[in-house]
């Protein structure tokens, strides 16, 4: 039995690749689990409550239960796009979880592991995580994300952390269930540094879950972390002992390493305290950065999943993240090394595969492939592919994605380089028919194989190979071709042509090539430009129109604008207010759709894809830009 789950994403934010790649990665090994014969489930969904979405409904003003609706509804549905295989969707603001938080909190209450005191400290609100001065950096700012972060005093309930401190170092020694296993040193000197009891209720806002009653303290909201962590448990229905309980504990929960600490150390006192068993592995990936800075929607340099899968395919874009960095590593998001990717090894080395096979199948012996004498003439290639096959799936079980695939690629080689070293023609020319054919049978029982084992990465093309050479990629199948080592016949079926190659000027080349058609201007044509920063105050799509938005902005002395901009395709109204953008503001008026325009908002283009110029960090309305 496996459960697997990834973190539940803060509904503050829109999906974006770094939460795309945990799914991804999460989703993959799901299937992986499936294709085994394992009963498996697999979890995601969203982190509802905390101060950081209370404060993100209020400036879009919604309440924050709406607004959580409608953001987690935007990560079901890419998802659900993206094919992710998901079994449960779980939600903090489900009753069933609500009941459950309350009921493990008790227990620890009643355990004797909870106190009440006050908490005095600093707390970062994007981080939802507290922190002592000398933990600090440039005296006021969070160590984890480098925002800002906010002075707390307020009474608070605690939690005895400090009491399992050598119980967790000798769980790690004992079980080894940190992934990879580098990143288990830098949670041991953590906690090696000492552990602080953990401040576990807020008073100063009201966006969470209550105290059960039995505590009797109506003024207190439980810490968004505990709730979240929970989460794991309640949407098991363990508390009534449902059928899904029998799947905890988890295989692995799949986190970024920015939330490492939290599942190693909090999660695992939490689940000490109320006697539940320890998950079995933990696994932190790396960070997915774009020109070396990690994304972040204030940076304004987030990439964005839906529209990478449309422009490039959704299996690429999944082979590129699996492939491009080791799991628990940082990786640079560009587009043109995953444009290289798919063009060489999906489209050279296994689409091509495929379309050779049935080309000389076709030829050779109308679609039927024989293995006949594939043994007396290629064992030692079914050899080598077999190491690599064993390879390959040691690397999958430790979750070394990329190792993985590419011991599954060093596979499909050895078929390509048959065919090159062999020359199935001229063997045909010269009389050697059968070794030909064998030579076929030989590079479709390598192809079917590792379209086995790559299937859980790349479902969609695996399940077209696979109908092409027209056998079946179940668990029965995976014993008898990977464990058994048995040969298949086959009767290849039309299939289409898998990976075409991308033809796309390089997003470096696009860029000169604009530069060079736009005309030279003096400095005095570009001072009579006057462009200011400017707060969204409200937003609106304009009846009849699909591309105008209509904005209400405040620049300097609270001076309110009407601006019309043609951006509607690339945003949703309701994402931009309170948000900052730069506008031309000493621009004639106009009357655009019968409404009037006072000035242009700024905006890059790139491609198929816009997005608002605003400030790096917030500066006072009206600010001058030059
Ligand atoms: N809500 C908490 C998790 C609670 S789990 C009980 C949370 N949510 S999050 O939406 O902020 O982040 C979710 C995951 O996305 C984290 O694992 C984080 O590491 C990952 N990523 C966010 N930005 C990322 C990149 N730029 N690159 C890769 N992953 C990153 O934390």
């Amino acid at each position: 039995m496996r459960y697997i789950t990834t973190p539940i994403y803060y509904v503050n934010d829109v999906p974006h690749l770094g939460h795309a790649y945990t799914t991804i990665i999460a989703d993959t090994l799901a299937r992986f689990y499936r294709l085994q014969g394992h009963e498996t489930k697999f979890l995601t969904g969203t982190d509802e409550h905390g101060q950081k979405i209370e404060e993100a409904a209020k400036t879009r003003n919604f309440s924050p239960k709406e607004y959580a609706d409608k953001v987690s509804l935007e990560f079901k549905k890419l998802w659900d796009e993206f094919e992710i295989s998901y079994d449960i969707y779980a939600r903090t603001t489900d009753k069933r979880h609500i009941d459950f938080v309350k009921a493990m909190f008790l227990k620890m209450w009643q355990k004797g592991d909870i106190y009440k005191d006050e908490y005095e400290g600093h707390y970062c609100v994007s981080c939802e995580s507290f922190f002592t001065q000398s933990q600090l950096v440039k005296e006021v700012c969070c160590p984890d994300c480098g925002k800002q972060t906010r002075i707390l005093k307020e009474e608070s309930y605690f939690f005895k952390l400090s009491k399992y401190q050598d119980k967790i170092l000798q769980w790690y020694e004992e079980k080894d269930p940190i992934l990879p296993k580098n990143k288990k040193n830098e949670l041991i000197n953590f906690i090696k540094g000492g552990l602080k009891d953990l401040s576990i209720t807020r008073t100063s806002f009201d966006w969470g879950i209550k105290l059960p009653k039995e505590i009797k303290d109506d003024k207190h909201i439980i810490y968004v972390w505990l709730d979240a962590l929970f989460i794991y448990i309640s949407s098991l229905d363990f508390q009534n002992k449902g059928e899904n309980a029998k799947f905890w504990p988890a295989h692995v929960h799949l986190v970024g390493k920015d939330i490492l600490r939290f599942h190693a150390i909090y999660w695992v006192a939490f689940l000490m305290s109320v006697d539940l068993p320890l998950p079995k592995f933990i696994a932190a990936h790396g960070w997915w950065t774009k020109d070396g800075e990690k994304m972040s929607k204030s940076k304004g340099n987030v990439v964005k999943p839906k529209e990478m899968a449309d422009t490039y395919g959704l299996e690429p874009l999944r082979y590129f993240l699996l492939k491009e960095v080791p799991f628990g590593n940082d990786g640079d998001f560009s587009e043109a090394m995953l444009i290289n990717r798919v063009n060489t090894e999906l489209g050279n080395e296994f689409g091509n595969l495929l379309s050779r096979i049935i080309g000389m199948s076709l030829k050779y012996s109308s679609g039927s492939i024989k293995k006949d004498r594939l043994l007396e003439f290629f064992s030692a290639e079914l050899e080598e592919v077999k190491l690599h096959l064993k390879e390959g799936l040691k690397f999958l079980e430790n979750l070394q994605f990329n190792r993985y695939l590419e011991e599954l690629f060093k596979a499909l080689s050895v078929a390509n380089l048959a065919i090159t070293k062999y020359e199935p023609w001229n063997l045909v020319k010269n009389g050697e028919k059968e070794k030909a054919n064998a030579l076929v049978a030989l590079c479709a029982n390598i192809l079917a194989r590792v379209n086995l084992l790559l299937s859980p990465a790349l479902p969609k093309s695996c399940k077209r190979v696979a109908e092409a050479l027209n056998y079946a990629l179940s668990p029965q199948n995976y014993q008898s071709l990977i464990f058994n080592d048995e040969l298949l016949d086959f009767e290849v079926r039309a299939y289409e042509a898998l990976f075409p190659r991308i033809e796309k000027k390089s997003v470096q080349e696009e860029k000169i090539a604009q530069k060079e058609q736009s005309p030279k201007i003096k400095i005095d044509d570009f001072a009579k430009i006057e462009i200011k920063v400017a707060k969204v105050l409200d937003c609106q799509n304009i009846k009849g129109s699909e591309k105008l938005l209509k904005f209400e902005l405040e620049l300097d002395n609270k001076e309110k604008r009407q601006v019309l901009s043609g951006i509607a395709k690339y945003y949703e109204p309701s994402e931009l207010i309170g948000k900052q953008v730069c506008v031309i503001s000493n621009l004639k008026k106009a009357k655009i759709f019968g409404h009037e325009s006072d000035g242009m908002i700024l905006s890059a283009k790139s491609g198929d894809k816009l997005v608002l110029i605003t400030p790096e960090q917030l500066v006072e309305n009206g600010s001058l830009v030059g």
